[in-house]
């Protein structure tokens, strides 16, 4: 992590704490957008905002989310998963989950329950669809015997196993063949991982039909490494 990306989170952790507070009493302000958008290429670290045409940014991003997810949805951290070009029903779906507590695996109990709590019930389709129109992140390069490891698991599952390819749902691109099976690609490889081992370990039991606790359980650590260097990739 540069020093640039590390004091611009430091800055907006801190900013987000401030303004979380006061957040419930003054709902709207539009200035804080304008501001916090021209901050944007500190926090991301990556590019300059890039807001979809005739979107506009939901303060909560601004003020809020961003902190750790990035003013477009591209995040700084490993752990703090990209938003950008996720689907839109998958993510209400997410944070209507944390706010019930049905996805409850560390991280989403310490974190984002108490985020996904602040937002106003009528602002979350907006977040949503704010996220879901950014710019996908790019695919990165990582090693190649995962790289190569991964993609054998990704394409074909493991028949031995009873293990489905992940491609017959996430799609061969990453993106999700339905707008309910996330996005995967460009994804950062600490959070697929924790993922991976949150359904495993069933801390994560919020997938219906119990679809990725079954196929994480079938998964070694190795594997789950291996998958989460290829769709970095994608
Ligand atoms: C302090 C850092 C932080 C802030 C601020 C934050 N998040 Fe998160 N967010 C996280 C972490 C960490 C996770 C992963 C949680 C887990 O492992 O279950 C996450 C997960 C998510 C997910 C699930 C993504 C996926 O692929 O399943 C959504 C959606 C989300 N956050 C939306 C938001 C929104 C909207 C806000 C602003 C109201 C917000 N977050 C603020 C850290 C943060
Ligand atoms: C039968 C369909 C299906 C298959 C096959 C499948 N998945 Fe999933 N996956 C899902 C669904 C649905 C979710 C979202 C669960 C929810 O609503 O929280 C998901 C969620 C995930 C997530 C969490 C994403 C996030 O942003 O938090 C990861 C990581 C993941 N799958 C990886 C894989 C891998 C790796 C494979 C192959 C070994 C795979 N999946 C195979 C349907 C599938």
């Amino acid at each position: 992590m540069s020093l640039a990306v590390g004091f611009g989170l430091v800055v907006a952790l801190g900013a987000t704490v401030g303004t979380r507070a006061g957040a419930a009493t003054h709902p709207a302000k539009p200035k804080v957008a304008k501001a916090a958008k021209a901050k944007a290429p500190i926090l991301t670290g990556r590019r300059p905002p890039l807001v979809a045409p005739g979107m506009k940014m939901p303060a909560v991003v601004a003020s809020t989310c961003s902190a750790c997810h990035g003013m477009t949805g591209i995040s700084p951290l490993g752990e703090f998963p990209n938003l950008a070009g996720q689907g839109k029903p998958y993510l209400v779906k997410q944070i209507e989950d944390f706010r019930n507590h049905t996805r409850a695996d560390p991280l989403a109990q310490s974190i984002m329950w108490g985020m996904a709590a602040s937002i106003p019930r009528n602002k979350i389709r907006a977040i949503a669809l704010y996220y879901a129109s950014q710019k996908g992140a790019p695919g990165q390069p990582a090693p190649a015997k995962l790289v190569a490891a991964g993609r054998t698991l990704y394409f074909g599952g493991e028949i031995a196993k009873q293990l489905p390819a992940c491609m017959a749902c996430h799609g061969a691109s990453g993106r999700g063949l339905l707008p309910w099976f996330p996005r995967l690609a460009g994804q950062h490889q600490a959070y697929i991982i924790a993922q991976l081992q949150a359904f495993k370990a069933k801390t994560r039991a919020n997938d219906p039909h119990a679809i990725m606790r079954t196929i994480a359980a079938k998964l070694t650590t190795a594997q789950m490494t291996a998958l989460a260097a290829f769709v970095h990739t994608l």
